[in-house]
């Protein structure tokens, strides 16, 4: 079966690391049709566009997204965080934002094993807010969270079943339930009655801040954390940080529903200060390609993938010789 892989390789190592993704994902016998789409930084110099509705809408009909990253120096910050990334996300509504941290062999907290399930399409990153007397002595700023009911449970319901699945079954709920006495006491209550759809589901909760300190004393501790969408954010780069470094961070963007595609990628940026050196790493890109084929079906190919990458540490080189290496190894 042929997959139809919309592939956006942005900006500065986007496209360098994603080309190795992809090559590795070729390697491992999957059958991809990629198309192509000039997104990002350079394309928003050059026309002032950052996603034409009919681009979007081609979207909109493919198997999956991959994305490299995007940003470049010259772009004021927001244009292409809200008008390309998250716009995407609430598009084709991808309202769970999946982070994998495993750290092997020979790294720093060799053994952590943990997931993080971020709500993806709420939170303060819906963009509620506004100035009132903007750049005036009275400006005033607000930048409101939002959480529905329908969407935080979804999230959570998603995150039980993940953790269902794994080997330990433990789920943590994090949030900051004792400040944020609103949105907190909806996520709350909301993890309360949904673990009573899966009592073989150890569940716990910790606040943000103290989950923080966990990560980075104790990750064995967590197996799949739920959370919010800025909460998730921050987390996210404190696991990255801890379990292999932002070279190993992968991502998906995931439409459980699957009423549309679901979108993957590396969690670092386009590293403009690396970008055409050679000096990429693309494993974060491999191990997202690799999400991709689980999320599509392939899970002989994908698990291979992550086998791969994982017996890869003692190879160095260019972006293309550690991709041609992690391909030889399947
Ligand atoms: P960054 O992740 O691009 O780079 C941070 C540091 O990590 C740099 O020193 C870079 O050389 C290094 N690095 C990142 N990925 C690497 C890799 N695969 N191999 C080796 N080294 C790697 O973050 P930064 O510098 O904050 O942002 C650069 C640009 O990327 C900005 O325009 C930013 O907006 C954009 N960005 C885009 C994201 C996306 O498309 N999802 C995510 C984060 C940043
Ligand atoms: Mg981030």
């Amino acid at each position: 079966m042929t997959h139809r892989i919309g592939v956006i390789g942005g900006d500065g190592i986007g496209p360098e690391v994603v080309a190795e993704a992809l090559k590795v994902a070729r390697a491992a016998g999957v059958e991809l049709e990629e198309v192509p789409f000039d997104l990002g930084g350079s394309r928003y110099l050059a026309t002032g566009e950052v996603l034409p509705a009919d681009e979007l809408e081609r979207i909109r009909h493919l198997d999956a997204v991959l994305l490299g990253a995007v940003g470049t120096p010259d772009v004021p910050p927001g244009v292409l965080e809200r008008g390309l990334l998250l716009r995407l996300r609430f598009e084709l509504d991808l309202y769970v934002n999946l982070r994998p941290f495993l750290a092997g062999p020979g790294r720093h907290n060799d053994g952590a094993d943990f997931v993080v399930v971020r709500e993806n399409t709420e939170g303060v990153y819906a963009g509620e807010g506004g100035f009132l007397r903007k750049g005036t002595p009275q400006e005033i700023a607000t930048q409101g969270s939002v959480n529905t009911r329908h969407g935080v449970e979804r999230c959570v319901r998603f995150a039980f079943a993940l953790a269902r699945g794994r080997e330990r079954h433990r789920l943590t709920l994090v949030h900051k339930t004792n400040v944020l006495t609103f949105a907190g006491d909806l996520w709350q209550r909301t993890f309360g009655e949904v673990a009573a759809d899966f009592p073989d589901v150890d569940t716990g909760y910790d606040h943000v801040d103290a989950a923080a300190i966990h990560l980075v004393a104790d990750p064995d501790r967590y197996d799949v954390i739920v959370t919010d969408n800025l909460f998730g954010d921050i987390l996210t780069d404190l696991g990255g940080a801890i379990a292999g470094g932002i070279g190993r961070a992968a991502s998906g963007n995931l439409n459980p529903d699957r009423t549309g595609p679901s979108m993957f990628e590396p969690v670092h940026g386009s590293a403009p200060d690396i970008a055409g050196s050679g000096r990429a790493d693309p494993r974060a890109a491999v191990i997202s390609a690799a999400m991709m084929l689980e999320f599509l079906g392939e899970d002989e190919a994908a698990d291979r993938i992550a086998k791969a990458v994982g017996s890869s540490e003692d190879v160095a080189g260019t972006t293309s010789e550690i991709g041609d290496a992690i391909a030889e190894r399947l």
